[in-house]
């Protein structure tokens, strides 16, 4: 709380005047683009060096946004007749390419500063624009000074709460980053909860013997320890060997998350035999490291691999590692900042004709940390993904209501926006409407992990898309008269989509079983029965479910095992129920891969 209200008093020193430092060969006057207060946590702390390169990225508009995005609620809408008639790469960059009149504007005006065309890095649909500059030259083009910004934590980065750009190009530039992106997609934040590994016990011979609900029954070890084969039994899986050719499933790695080849062969012989040998394609995002020294193996990447790919196996796998290790230290030893992962990954799938059919990330942040501008492209991305053919999943956080800190006692809940009132704090990607959200359950039969976990809300910066508008109506009528007023927005995206065990997974990680847990688990668990289930797609010649939300809230509604129980505590509250139908805590509820096989 000093902090912030030291970096308050910080950013009134550091707003720029307008049109303060525009000193290009064309003079127009700077008009500001966007200010934000940083967020909580973060001081203030001197200057970047001069030599100082910053990667910058201008984001210009994408008009015809809106056309793709009709696109992507038609071909995936199971009651609509383009059902499942995805758009190839190059029919999709047409919709989010800019008006060439916003090309030429920035290409003059980058020019103007210096800069040559072949300096210039270009998306294949030319809306974005990334450059390696010096830090004061970019200061110069955006009126605005830099900062060295360290966080509590010990992170360093280079920021600035505000820029600025020539009012002739104000309407061709959605967005320049990085600048006001204070957002970390931390290791920290990728949402882990460890446990005690001395708990891990051997896991085999199940019998089938408890109800996990009505008329099915799992072994009793699947109450104290997740395995594949309890995920199996829960999910109505049992048996099903996927057959069909061309398709694929991929687990995002950041922060020099490393998926370690030995720990999944080890986790395959224990649980998985008849995957033994098969292994994953690596694919480097920005030259992201692939380490298999088997110290650095990364707890969240092997639950991510192991999970997901021992569930889908023989499914053929991919593993991408994107670059980045916070905690930055802007010096002359890494001379480029580079800290935005989401993009440079989405800049490298949306190059490429090979993205897997279903994806499954682990990471996220508050929504709040990250500039809406920043989210509603990124959540542009992940669009793109779904409209050609793409199930993204993201895991809901394991902050309750709160923000991402599952540590009550630390968690934090007020509003980044100045007024610092008291707020249940959104999770981003989750709060994105176009990918699919995940969160957690615990048990047999399965509940809502009541403790500070499951993440689940509403966005303050995406509107309810019409998919779920129903049943969060439904849920938002049966709150008690005048429940949490002003904590959250009724109006937004809400959110987990669905859930999936999330605590007690056995993993094998640096050699040696552990136990682990969080949504992290689920989204893979979850992912891997998409991946099924484009098996039944594909081998019946259909083409594969791409994005999933429309179908998973109205055909596939009935294929779902609704979570009854339980809540998602945060923010000094016990957070929202899981009640009937669905819910902030766990969605629609886990997967019945039996009945869903029937539905799509
Ligand atoms: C924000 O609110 C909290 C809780 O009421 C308080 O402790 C803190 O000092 C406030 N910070 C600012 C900057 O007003
Ligand atoms: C954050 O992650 C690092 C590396 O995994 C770990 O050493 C550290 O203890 C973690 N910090 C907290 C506060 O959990
Ligand atoms: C699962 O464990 C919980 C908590 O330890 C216990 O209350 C419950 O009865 C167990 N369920 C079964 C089916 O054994
Ligand atoms: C894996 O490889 C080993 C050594 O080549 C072989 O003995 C074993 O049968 C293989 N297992 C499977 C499931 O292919
Ligand atoms: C493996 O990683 C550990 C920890 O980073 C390091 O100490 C060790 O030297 C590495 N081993 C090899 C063979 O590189
Ligand atoms: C959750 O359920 C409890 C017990 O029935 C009730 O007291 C509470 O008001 C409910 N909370 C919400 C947010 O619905």
């Amino acid at each position: 709380m000093r902090l912030y209200a030291l970096g308050g008093l910080l950013y009134i020193l550091s707003v720029v005047p307008v049109g303060g430092w525009a000193a290009s060969s064309k003079p127009c006057p700077l008009k500001v683009k966007e200010t934000i207060i940083p967020p909580r946590g973060w001081q203030q702390h001197g200057v970047p060096p001069p030599d100082h390169r910053i990667v910058l990225r201008i984001g210009l508009p994408q008009p015809n946004f809106h056309v793709l995005e009709k696109h992507l609620y038609e071909v995936s809408d199971p009651y609509h007749h383009r059902y499942g008639t995805h758009l190839s790469k190059e029919e999709t960059e047409r919709l989010v390419a800019p008006h060439q009149e916003s090309v030429d504007a920035v290409d003059e005006w980058l020019e103007s500063h210096g800069i040559k065309q072949s300096d210039l890095v270009r998306s294949p649909a030319k809306d974005w624009v990334t450059l390696t500059i010096p830090i004061s030259l970019a200061e110069k083009m955006l009126g605005t000074k830099y900062s060295v910004w360290k966080h509590v934590d010990g992170d360093e980065i280079v920021r600035t709460t505000s820029y600025s750009l020539p009012e002739d190009l104000y309407d061709h530039i959605d967005l320049v980053q990085p600048t006001t992106m204070f957002g970390r997609f931390k290791r920290n934040k990728s949402t882990i909860v460890w446990l005690d590994q001395k708990e891990a016990p051997q896991t085999q011979n199940f019998k089938a013997t408890v109800k996990s609900g009505p008329g099915a029954t799992v072994d009793p070890s699947c109450n104290r320890t997740i395995t594949i084969s309890c995920l199996q039994q829960l999910y109505n899986a049992v048996g099903y060997v996927p057959k069909a050719k061309g398709n694929s499933i991929g687990i995002t790695g950041y922060l020099e998350e490393f998926a370690n080849i030995q720990d999944l062969q080890s986790f395959y012989a224990d649980q998985r035999p008849d995957a033994l040998n098969s292994t994953f394609k690596f694919l480097s995002v920005k030259g992201g490291l692939n380490s298999q020294n088997l110290s650095e193996a990364g707890a969240e990447a092997g639950l991510d691999v192991q999970f997901a790919f021992g569930l889908s196996h023989p499914i053929p796998a991919t593993f991408y590692s994107t670059a980045g290790s916070p905690p930055f230290k802007p010096d002359t030893l890494t001379p480029e900042d580079t800290n935005e992962p989401y993009t440079d990954w989405l800049d490298f799938v949306l190059s490429r004709d090979d993205t897997p059919l279903t994806i499954s990330t682990s990471y996220g942040d508050d929504e709040q940390t990250v500039p809406e501008s920043f989210a509603r492209r990124a959540c542009a991305g992940f669009a793109q993904l779904g409209v050609r053919g793409t199930s993204l999943m993201f895991s809901s956080g394991d902050g309750g209501v709160g923000d991402n800190d599952p540590n009550p006692a630390t968690q934090q809940c007020f509003t980044n926006d100045g007024r610092n009132v008291t707020r249940f704090i959104p999770s981003f990607p989750a709060s994105c409407p176009f990918v699919t959200v995940v969160g957690g359950t615990t048990g047999v039969p399965e509940v809502a992990v009541s403790r500070f976990f499951s993440g689940g809300g509403f966005s303050d910066y995406f509107a309810r898309p019409a998919y779920q508008q129903r049943v969060v109506e439904q849920y938002l009528a049966a709150l008690p008269e005048g429940t949490y007023n002003g904590l959250f927005n009724r109006a937004g995206r809400a959110y987990p989509d669905v859930s999936a065990q999330s605590d007690r997974y056995r993993i094998f990680l640096s050699g040696r079983p552990v136990l682990i847990g969080g949504t992290s688990a689920s989204s893979p668990a979850f992912a891997g029965i998409v991946a099924l289930l484009n098996d039944v797609r594909l081998s019946r010649g259909q083409p594969p479910l791409g994005f999933l939300n429309p179908l998973l809230y109205s055909k596939a509604v009935s294929g779902f095992n609704d979570i009854t129980i339980g809540h998602n505590s945060g923010c000094g509250t016990t957070g929202f129920n899981a009640t009937k139908g669905w819910d902030p805590v766990t969605g629609l509820g886990t997967p019945n891969f039996g009945k869903l096989k029937n539905l799509i």
